[in-house]
Order: structure tokens, then C-alpha cells, then sequence
């Protein structure tokens, strides 16, 4: 699939992996509206994405995935400003096992699943659309379990049991969508230096214990592997991992 007339729209996209999407859609030609709760991070990624993949290229909307209105405005205002969109990047999330526990249900299961429906409404070519790809951003965390994170792991495997049974729904497939699950290890983001940190979840010396075992990837590993789900167009309903003692392999329910 080329990306020189493609539209994403990404969330969680001011800074870690879904800026590193951002960047690498950018590089292929396609034009991303950023969006974030964050406007700080995100207005300042916008400038400079802005700064060298061009003005024209790339937008920045604040949006919070809890809500799903500001769902419809990226979709609206990626329209006006960049043309119609047909990747939606559900990448948002967050890890707190403690006192806001229930944010992490929030931005990462209903979030996803609020960009997913808005995503295939505007994609599907029964309800009027092009067709599309939805990447959904899970974890190696939602396959395999782990003492640290089990609000997050719990999240990680309804985002993989959701975009599984919507990947092999034929209201998407026949309706030219495709949706494939991004299941990555620890890549060096902020998230996984408040993980170093330990403060929001449990047994964090384990934590620190994986985080030496497996390694931590370079965000723009990821990125190649979220490249591939993008514009590989066979690849529907799939579970690509990527990690840093692995590398990179596809992963079946079944
Ligand atoms: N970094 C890793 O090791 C790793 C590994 C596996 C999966 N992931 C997943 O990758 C995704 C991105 O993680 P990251 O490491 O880049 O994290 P990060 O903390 O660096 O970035 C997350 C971004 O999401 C934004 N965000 C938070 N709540 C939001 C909301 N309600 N609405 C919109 N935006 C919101 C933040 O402002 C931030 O810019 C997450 O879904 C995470 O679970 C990360």
C-alpha cells in the first residue's frame, strides 16, 4: 500500500511510540494529524514534524480517547485540514496499577474501542467510506502475564480479544478495513522510565528484572514494525511483536 495519498490519525502521538508513527508514516509520504490530551507535548512535536516534513503534512488537535466526541473532531479535522483519513492508530495509554487504576481501563480498553467504532464508521464502504486500516496498540504484556501489571495486562488482552474479533468480523473485512494489533515489548518512552521508577505498579525490583532481560527497543524499532501492519495490505487480523531479544514475529489466538 502506498502512503503518498494516505491520512492518519494517531493518538498519544506528542511523544514515544506514537510520535515515532508519526515520523515514520511522515518519511513515507503520508500526511498524520497528531492528537493528544497533552497540548504542550503536542504543539511542540507538531512544530517540529512541522519543521521537517512541511506545514502541509501535519496537523495537531488536542483529544482526550476517553471521550469519544473528540473522536468525531480529529476525523473531521483531519478531513478539512490534511483529507480523508484511512489509518487510525489507536496508540494512547498509560500503566497506573495504584490510585488511578481505573484511568488505565479507561484510556487504553474504552479508549481504543471509541477510536475503533468511530474509525470503522468513517472507513467502512457500506456506510459511505474508502476503507481503512486500524492499528490498535497492545503489549507483549496482554499475551504474557506478569506480576507488575495486572490492570494493564488485562487491558493489553481485551485491546488483543477486541481487535481479533473485529479483524474477522466481515462487516470490516468486506468493507475494505483492516485491523491488525501492535504488540510490543519495552521501548525507551516515558512510560518505561516511570516503570524504572516503579511508583504506579507493583513488584517493581521484577520490573527492573525484565526490563535487563528482555532489553528495551529504540522507538524507532517499533516503528518499523508498526510500518509493516500499516501497508503490508495481506496483513489483516494480525498480532505482530516486536522486542528487544526477539526481534520481530507474528502471533496466533489460535
Ligand atoms: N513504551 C513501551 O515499552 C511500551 C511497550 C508496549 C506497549 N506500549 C504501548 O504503546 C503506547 C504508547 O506508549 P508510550 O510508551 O509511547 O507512552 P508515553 O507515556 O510516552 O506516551 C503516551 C502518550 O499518550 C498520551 N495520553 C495519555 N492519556 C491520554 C488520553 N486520555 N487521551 C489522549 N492521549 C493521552 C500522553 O499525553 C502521551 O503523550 C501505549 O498504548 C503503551 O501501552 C508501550
Amino acid at each position: 500500500m502506498s502512503l503518498a495519498q494516505s491520512v492518519a490519525v494517531i493518538t498519544g502521538a506528542g511523544q514515544g511510540l506514537g510520535r515515532a508513527f508519526a515520523e515514520i508514516l511522515l518519511k513515507n509520504g503520508a500526511k498524520v494529524l497528531l492528537t493528544d490530551i497533552n497540548e504542550t507535548v503536542g504543539q511542540k512535536t507538531l512544530s517540529e514534524l512541522a519543521a521537517s516534513h512541511g506545514q502541509d503534512k501535519v496537523a495537531f488537535l488536542k483529544s482526550d480517547v476517553t471521550k469519544e466526541t473528540d473522536f468525531q473532531s480529529a476525523f473531521s479535522t483531519a478531513k478539512s485540514k490534511l483529507g480523508a483519513v484511512n489509518i487510525m492508530v489507536n496508540n494512547a495509554g498509560t500503566g497506573n496499577e495504584k490510585d488511578a487504576w481505573e484511568s488505565t481501563i479507561d484510556i487504553n480498553v474504552k479508549g481504543t474501542i471509541k477510536g475503533t467504532k468511530v474509525a470503522l464508521d468513517h472507513f467502512r464502504k457500506d456506510k459511505g467510506g474508502n476503507g481503512g486500516v486500524i492499528i490498535n496498540v497492545a503489549s507483549i504484556a496482554g499475551l504474557n502475564p506478569n506480576p507488575c501489571g495486572p490492570v494493564y495486562g488485562a487491558s493489553k488482552a481485551a485491546i488483543i480479544m477486541f481487535s481479533q474479533c473485529w479483524g474477522m468480523n466481515t462487516d470490516a473485512v468486506s468493507n475494505g478495513v483492516r485491523i491488525n494489533v501492535l504488540a510490543p515489548a519495552f521501548a525507551e518512552t516515558e512510560m518505561v522510565k516511570a516503570l524504572r521508577v516503579g511508583k504506579e505498579i507493583h513488584k517493581p525490583e521484577i520490573a527492573t528484572q525484565m526490563l535487563d532481560q528482555v532489553g528495551v527497543l529504540p522507538v524507532e524499532k517499533v516503528a518499523e514494525a508498526f510500518l509493516e501492519l500499516v501497508t503490508d495490505t495481506s496483513k489483516n487480523n494480525a498480532i505482530l511483536k516486536v522486542s528487544a531479544h526477539m526481534g520481530k514475529g507474528y502471533h496466533s489466538l489460535k
